[in-house]
């Protein structure tokens, strides 16, 4: 049996990545350690709480007395991190808890790691710490780290600490930088579910600037096979990107969406740019396909619609979301733009 600590298993892509695990096999024992901020919903896990291979823990990973106590208690032996404040919007509205949790709490788990002399520490970072690309090129994982935004630069500080934990004490660090993820559970901050939610209300859909900025498109389940494949078989020491070469600019995502939900154009609204607005992402993930033989399993246009679905058919997830906190974070952001 595995012992496996994931952090930020109630978030968007923890989530999906714990239900996949435990639904397709038994040699793992997940601890699901959590702050559940506002990004967390157990309503994710519902299947998943039902395994005798799962326990969830309430806490901070910025806690170091909790996190020794998971470690010895359950006996860790592999730690995959997701936790994170992981909005690019929010960190520009209050920079200070990206840097706590991102950075901090990555190296109270990093010290946790090599005290307890884990096997395989996976970090998940994520294609942004690299920057912006122009019209053409891709990010490799020998492109230079060159972070715009607070939260980009809270997970590139943390993939530095991670390495000098590799380098200096030998602790065996992988990390994966993927690129945006799409699919079920996805909290409406991000550009689909927002524009999912506003369309279906029909409510205007904020595009940032011009709305050509360009990102490249994976599905989450695509993320999760690839991020389970490096933790097992990753070289430590290494980077992996996972990206599916689905590059889209946020207008055509936009009126994708219009046209799934039979809904006007004229909802379309552009809006002040997110300051320091990234232009273009773009993934190479030749590495992780020559040396592990991942590649992605779904196609855009299925997954988009299946995604759309599911936002469809699961009101109730996103309503209870939508109506509490969520309208003050909206106004906020939204309201004067
Ligand atoms: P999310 O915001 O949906 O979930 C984050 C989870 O972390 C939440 O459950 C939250 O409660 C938890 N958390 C936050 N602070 C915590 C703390 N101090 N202690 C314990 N738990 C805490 O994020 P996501 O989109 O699922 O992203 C997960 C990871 O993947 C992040 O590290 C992110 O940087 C990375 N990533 C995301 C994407 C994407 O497109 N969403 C792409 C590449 C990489
Ligand atoms: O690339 C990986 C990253 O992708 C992850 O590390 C982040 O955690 C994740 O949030 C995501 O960052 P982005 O900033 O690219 O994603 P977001 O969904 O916030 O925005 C996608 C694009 O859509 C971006 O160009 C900004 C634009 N946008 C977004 C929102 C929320 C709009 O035009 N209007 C909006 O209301």
């Amino acid at each position: 049996m595995k012992n496996i600590l994931v952090t930020g298993g109630a978030g968007f892509i923890g989530s999906n990545f714990i239900n996949h695990i435990l639904s397709n096999r038994d040699d793992v024992f997940i601890v699901n350690l959590d702050k559940l901020t506002y990004a967390g919903n157990l309503e994710n896990l519902a299947d998943s709480e039902k395994s005798k291979n799962y326990t969830f823990v309430k806490g901070d990973i910025t806690n170091n007395e909790l996190v020794d106590y998971i470690f010895r208690k359950y006996e860790i032996k592999h730690v995959i991190n997701f936790a994170a404040e992981s909005h690019v919007d929010r960190s520009i509205l209050g920079a200070q808890v990206f840097y706590e949790t991102n950075v901090v709490g990555t190296c109270v788990l990093l010290e946790a790691a090599k005290r307890f002399e884990v096997e395989k520490f996976l970090q998940i970072s994520t294609d942004e710490v690299y920057g912006s690309l122009g019209e053409t090129g891709l990010f490799t994982e020998q492109t230079p780290l060159s972070p715009n935004s607070p939260y980009s630069s809270s997970k590139a500080a943390a993939d530095m600490a991670a390495f000098s934990f590799h380098h200096t004490y030998g602790l065996p660090v992988v990390m994966t930088r993927c690129s945006n993820n799409y699919g079920q559970f996805q909290f409406p901050e991000k550009l689909i579910p927002l524009m999912i939610i506003n369309a279906l209300n029909d409510k205007k859909l904020p595009i940032y600037g011009d709305g050509l900025n360009v990102r490249d498109w994976i599905y989450v389940i695509d993320h999760n096979k690839a991020a389970e494949l490096v933790w097992e078989k990753g070289t430590p020491g290494e980077v992996y990107n996972i990206g599916a070469s689905q590059e889209m600019k946020n207008i055509e995502i936009v009126k994708l969406i219009i046209d799934k939900l039979g809904k006007s154009e004229e909802l379309i609204q552009f809006v002040k740019d997110r300051p320091g607005h990234d232009r273009r992402y773009a993934i190479d993930s030749s590495k992780i396909e020559n040396e592990l033989g991942w590649k992605p399993e779904y196609k855009f246009e299925e997954a988009i619609s299946d995604t759309i679905d599911w936002y469809l058919t699961n009101e109730n997830w996103w309503k209870r979301i939508i109506s509490g906190e969520y309208q003050t974070y909206y106004k906020t952001l939204y309201g004067n733009r």
